[in-house]
């Protein structure tokens, strides 16, 4: 059976729809067909690069877990698990860290958008080896497939070339090599602002927004000052690349009519948006509401003894190959 992979950052307390339809939705989909062994985990070693406040961290992995479960994972088809408590994803990370040049690391994405808000001097350690940790994460569990959005493609192609060097230096096919799972038309969703929807730029709609919140936030999306009898490009119309995520094959086919003919206005696409919105953010935030933190701390030992089993089979005969078996 094929295994799939993938974590989101426990950053803040609300995960936004770039993380679901990134990330989550795919998870969705593997576990609905039934045909895949799954593991959805919780990147909180990766959020200590960015957030040292306890408290912080503790709740913002709660509602995580949270989102996780009322967005539609099922604890027994997709195994939810904390990597902070196996010891082998820092074990692997520090044999990994040891077969990786600085040069290559230099290259990644992440480590150059740290650079361009900071000097060198102030740059973490952690930040800077952040993408050896992501590979020490898949590679572990020889993943086929690591869904994730179009940023994160690098760092998992930096695990694939990871895995092959270590199996050139130490046994051939040792460690299965990953493949990045990107949907074309869901490798970035926009924000509100047309930028890269983000935690970080503060343009997301959050999973948990309360339907006063997703009103504000549908109509201060900016549009072109066209009238409404003119015709307009709905590609060009960021209300209509969020809207487009929730419409129907028929309904896609009769807004773009309307955008290209004229005659729809952009109050009527923001007034569809925000209905679409309600009535898919709203079952989540409900549901999320309803599952306690017992629940979850459950939920989260059980999926972390599964995956612990198979990390440290695979961590001892890592620890073989490279001479520490004794
Ligand atoms: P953020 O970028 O908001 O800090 P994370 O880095 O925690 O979010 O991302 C978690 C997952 O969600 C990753 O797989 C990432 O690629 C995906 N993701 C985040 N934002 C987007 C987006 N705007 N479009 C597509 N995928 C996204
Ligand atoms: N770097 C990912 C992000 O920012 C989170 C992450 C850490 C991850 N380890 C991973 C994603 C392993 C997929 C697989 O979103």
């Amino acid at each position: 059976m094929k295994r799939v992979l993938t974590g989101i950052k426990p950053t803040a307390e609300n995960l936004h729809l770039g993380n679901y339809f990134g990330s989550i939705k795919y998870m969705l989909e593997f576990q609905q067909s039934g045909e895949y062994d799954n593991f959805m985990f919780l990147a909180n070693m990766h959020t200590l690069t960015q957030l040292h406040n306890s408290e912080d961290i503790k709740k913002n992995t709660l509602n995580l877990i949270r989102t996780y479960l009322a967005s539609g994972l099922d604890p027994q088809k997709t195994t939810i698990f904390n990597p902070a408590k196996i010891p082998a994803h820092a074990q692997l990370n520090w044999v990994l860290s040891c077969v990786t040049n600085i040069g290559y690391m230099k290259r990644m994405h992440a480590y150059k958008d740290a650079l361009a808000k900071n000097t060198e001097e102030n740059i973490t350690v952690g930040t800077f080896c952040y993408p050896i940790l992501m590979a020490a994460d898949i590679i572990l569990y020889d993943v086929d497939y690591v869904p994730v959005g179009k940023d994160q493609k690098q760092h998992v192609e930096y695990a694939r070339d990871i895995a092959a060097r270590f199996n050139n230096i130490f046994k051939p096919d040792f460690f299965k090599l990953p493949n990045p799972w990107i949907q074309q038309s869901l490798a970035t969703i926009p924000g509100i602002d047309g930028r890269k929807m983000s935690k970080s730029y503060n343009n997301y709609i959050g999973l948990f927004d309360d339907d006063k919140t997703i009103f504000k936030k549908t109509r201060a999306i900016p549009t072109a000052s066209i009238p409404v009898q003119e015709p307009k490009n709905p590609d060009e119309c960021n209300v209509y690349n969020i809207l487009k995520l929730f419409l129907s094959d028929d309904e896609d086919k009769n807004i773009r009519e309307g955008y290209e003919k004229g005659g729809l206005s952009f109050k009527e696409v923001k007034d569809l948006l925000y209905e679409k919105l309600v009535e898919f953010i709203g079952p989540i935030r409900y549901k999320s509401s309803e599952i306690s933190d017992e629940e979850i701390l459950n939920i989260l030992d059980q999926g972390t003894n599964k995956a612990a089993e198979i990390s440290s089979k695979k961590m001892l005969e890592i620890n073989r190959l490279v001479g520490f078996d004794f």
